[in-house]
Order: structure tokens, then sequence, then C-alpha cells
């Protein structure tokens, strides 16, 4: 072979290799605009990570003998979602002897246990109804020492609830937008109606996919005919909507999805309109924050968000933040004045941990005293 046919017979097979990426890319896209692989890759419901542990066993992800109580929580279109009420840990360790005298593994009437007791008849007690993000179960990855920082903030009074949506881990069903918004939907009415812990002691915390439903909850109840206000909403890693995630969404931070289209403005708006859940964050934290400000009602949101994050850049946190501060001010502000007027009121945190947070419409960097909300 002379050198000119090598040089032909290389480039042959690089226009094959790009023919076939391309090819593959396409075929990609194509799957993209069918809902049921489009919510495989939204949701991500089927990667499990816990597939060889039983998630009725809570012992098996490091909580003492039934300070975890499994049970399932019932939708009003009859899907069943998997639960875990979280005991914190010195209210625990005062009952500890009475409840590793009950039996444990999945409970099907939780009414009847001492944990739900000991969370209904305390007048002091808080929950938090924990949102969880894509893909993964309730005892996924650093979920599990998540819901214990979370009580953390008073350890004797901090109740956590942590379920998984239809279609995640032990959940009936399959996800979309509406069912995700039923499911947090009917937890609420569990919390306040089974509980019966009043809102002003609930506080609703979401992260990166759940902080999506738990904007949608947060606002379908503020804006009902007799408005429910919990004690406070955070949101760790929020994003203004899917269509502005995937546009510069990869995989492990790496493999691109849309981003290579989103340079084509006309072809990206095309395949924009065939994304079924929107999750349009920004309109419904705004609706959330006019809602309350006309009622009078007294809301709080913090925002926390990693600068590093590469999933969900830390830009839809500021994004997010401005539609909310911008709700709150009858004549609007502009992004860039927001900007300016958080230079004056930044503290440097010394870390990756930036924190926004709007209370009745005064905002403020805080150091994570959203726990005081609780208090
Ligand atoms: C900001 O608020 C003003 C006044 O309520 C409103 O007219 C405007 O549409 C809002 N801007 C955005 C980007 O939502």
């Amino acid at each position: 072979m002379t050198a000119s046919q090598i040089a032909a017979s290389f480039f042959e097979y690089a226009c094959i290799a790009v023919a076939s990426l391309l090819g593959v890319y396409a075929v990609l896209l194509a799957l993209l605009t069918t809902s049921t692989f489009q919510s495989h890759v939204v949701y991500l419901h089927a990667i499990q990570m816990t597939w060889f542990k039983d998630l009725n066993v809570p012992e098996t992800f490091g909580f003492r003998k039934n300070q975890v109580t499994p049970f399932s929580i019932k939708t009003p279109d009859n899907e069943r979602l998997h639960a875990w009420h979280i005991l914190p840990v010195e209210l625990y360790r005062k009952h500890e002897t009475s409840l590793i005298d009950e039996p444990t593994g999945f409970v099907t009437d939780i009414k009847s246990r001492l944990a739900f007791k000991l969370l209904r008849d305390d007048p002091d007690a808080r929950l938090i109804l924990h949102m969880h993000g894509a893909g993964g179960t309730v005892a996924s990855g650093y979920r599990v020492p998540n819901y214990r920082a979370l009580s953390a903030g008073n350890p004797s009074k901090i109740h956590v609830l942590t379920f998984d949506y239809r279609g995640f881990g032990q959940s009936t069903g399959s996800p979309s937008e509406t069912g995700l918004i039923v499911d947090a939907l009917a937890v609420v009415d569990w919390a306040m109606n089974i509980a019966g812990i009043p809102p002003s002691r609930i506080l609703i915390f979401g992260q990166s996919m759940g902080t999506a439903v738990a904007i949608a909850v947060s606002k379908h109840l503020a804006l009902q005919d007799t408005p429910i206000v919990f004690a406070g909403t955070v949101l760790v890693a929020p994003f203004v909507d899917v269509a502005t995630l995937v546009s510069t969404y990869r995989i492990a931070g790496t493999i691109p999805i849309l981003s290579p289209i989103a340079r084509f403005p006309i072809l990206f708006k095309t395949l924009q309109r065939f994304i079924r859940d929107k999750w349009l964050s920004r309109d419904s934290i705004a609706q959330y924050v006019r809602a309350n400000e006309q009622n009078g009602e007294k809301y709080r949101i913090a925002i926390i968000h990693a600068e590093d994050d590469y999933d969900i850049p830390w830009h839809h946190s500021q994004l997010v933040f401005w539609h909310a501060v911008n709700a709150s001010i009858p004549a609007g502000i502009s992004y860039e004045e927001l900007e300016d007027k958080k230079i004056d009121a930044k503290a440097d945190l010394g870390g990756c941990w930036v924190y926004d947070a709007l209370e009745n419409g005064i905002w403020r960097y805080s150091r994570g005293d959203f726990e005081d909300w609780l208090a």
C-alpha cells in the first residue's frame, strides 16, 4: 500500500466512524421524543442503586432497630408509595426499650406503632417532608446521612418522612409530572390528616428533581381557596425548568445529551416541544411568592447549591432565586440589579456552599439557619 492509499483508507474509516456516531446520536434523539424513554432519562427511576438490599430492613442502612418505620401511603389514584418515618435519634434513645420490642419490617397499620404515636401525640414535634432527587430510592447514596443531618437541628423533635415517588423503589406505577405532584400531595395529606401535624410544624425539603416537586406542591397548596403554607421550603440544587436543564446536562458530568443541539436554536426549539414533563419551577416559585404576598401569608424559601455542581449548574439557583425575589416586589427587579445588591449582602462562607433565602420579601444570605424556622 502506498502512503496515499493508507491515507485514503484511514479517511474512509474515519468517515464511517463519524457517520456511525452521528447515527447513534440521531437514534438517541429520536428515542428521546418518546415519552417512555424520556421519562427514564428525566427520572432515572430504573436506576435503584439499592438493588440487593431490602428497603423494609432500614437497619441495613445504619439505623437503630425500629428507628425507621417502613410503611405505605396510598394516593387518590390508587398508587402505593413506599415511605419511611424516621425517628430523631434522641427521641429514639428515650423510648428504645419499648421500640425494640415491636416487630421489625414493613408495617401495614402505622397508627398502631409507638414511633407514629410519638410523632402524632407530641404537640412540639416537627416534621420534614423529604422529596428526593432523580434516580435511586429513599435509601440511596448520601440520602441516609442527609436525613440525620436534617433532624440534627433538634434530635428530640425533628422527625423526617421520606418516600419513593411512583415508579421508584418499591412504589407502584410510573413517574410523570402530574403523578409526582399527586404523590407529594398525598404525603402532605398523610402528614396533616393522619399524623395531625399543622403546616406551621412542617418543612418541605426538596433536592435536585425533588425541588421541582417541592415548589409545585408548595404553589398548589398556597393557591387553594384555603391556602396552606408550611414553615418553610428548602431547595437544594433547584433548576429553572427541564428544557433549560437538558440544554447543558451531561451524563456523569461528561457525556452531553442535548448540548450539541442547543447551538442550533431552531432544531433545539423543535426538540423542546417534545419535552413532556416541563417542571416550570421558575414560574411556579413566582406564583407561590405572589400568592403569599397577596394573602399576607408568612412564607420562607431557602436555596442551597454547590458552586461546583456539574449536574445542575449553580446558575439555575441564581435564576430561581431572582424569579422569587422579583415576584415579591410589586415593581419587579432586574437580574443585574439583584446581583448588585447581593454583592453587598454576601457573606463569605468559606466553601462551595451558598445560601439564598427569602422570608416575606426579605432576602438574605444565611448560614443554613433555616433550622430556626422549625424552632
Ligand atoms: C418581574 O416582576 C414584574 C412585576 O411583577 C413582572 O412584570 C415581570 O414579568 C417579572 N419578570 C420576570 C422575568 O418574571
